[in-house]
């Protein structure tokens, strides 16, 4: 299916992370991030993962403005508690229901998806890529990762990628996402927290000869300051709180 940009602008906005950038924010090793694509006066409203704990969810979501009772698009990234942790209890608490998008369906997460079907939500298996709404697409699995990521397409054909935990690694991703020039965001967990330094200055020099616009480094990447030294002007300081509108 061709990927269209058919949207204005996108806003984005961190929800759990393990770093807040605003007081008063909780903070767990996890990920949530608020996607809201608008066209012609018209906004969706997905949530790409769920974080591991539906309290830190809802409390981040209120102190942010983020009504978590208007999403009905859900993104799992992949099936690690730290991601879909807070999924079942999100669902016994928001009143709408949509679709949501899952690259499998695992045997011990099967009794949250069965759940959610009996909620009314519509569980769709992610194999290449997925139109979530419109300019934003769900696509891999990447490699043998089990993990999909989410491309946000805007009119002008700008794109961002956002990624879960990168189990892929960030260039694998990429590769998939395509159209490589296009990129001015990068965002997510670059699984890099437990590798040394130099692995950390490699990325981010890939990522500036690809010339993405903005990258920021969240969850299990490590290497803020590492980042932050090769990234130059590119590096987004992130977190819970983080808010960007790429317009
Ligand atoms: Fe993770």
């Amino acid at each position: 299916m061709p990927e269209t940009g058919e949207i204005d602008e996108v806003e984005i906005v961190v929800l759990v992370d393990r770093a807040a950038k605003k007081q008063g924010l909780a903070t767990d090793y996890g990920l949530s991030i608020y996607v809201e694509p608008r066209r012609g006066g018209k906004s969706y409203h997905i949530l790409f993962d769920t974080g591991p704990s539906f309290e830190i969810l809802r409390r981040n979501a209120d102190m942010l403005g983020v009504d978590l009772n208007r999403i009905d698009r859900i993104v799992i990234s992949h099936f690690h508690r730290d991601h879909y942790g807070a999924l079942s209890e999100l669902l016994d608490n928001v009143s709408r229901q949509g679709t949501i998008f899952v690259p499998e369906e695992p045997w011990f997460a099967l009794h949250v998806l069965k759940k959610a079907r009996s909620l009314g939500w519509r569980v769709a298996r992610v194999q290449t890529s997925t139109p979530v709404a419109p300019g934003v697409y769900a696509f891999g699995p990447v490699a043998r990762s089990l993990e999909i990521s989410l491309k946000i397409v805007l009119k002008d054909g700008r794109r961002a990628l956002l990624v879960g935990c990168g189990h892929a690694s960030i260039p694998m991703i990429l590769r998939w996402a395509g159209r490589l020039d296009r990129y001015e965001l990068v965002a997510g967990g670059f699984h890099l927290k437990e590798e040394d330094d130099e692995s950390a200055e490699k990325l981010g020099e890939m990522l500036t000869v690809m010339k993405i616009g903005k990258v920021m480094p969240l969850h299990c990447s490590g290497h803020e300051e590492t980042f932050r030294k090769v990234l130059g002007e590119k590096f987004v300081s992130g977190g819970a709180g983080t808010r960007l509108v790429l317009l």
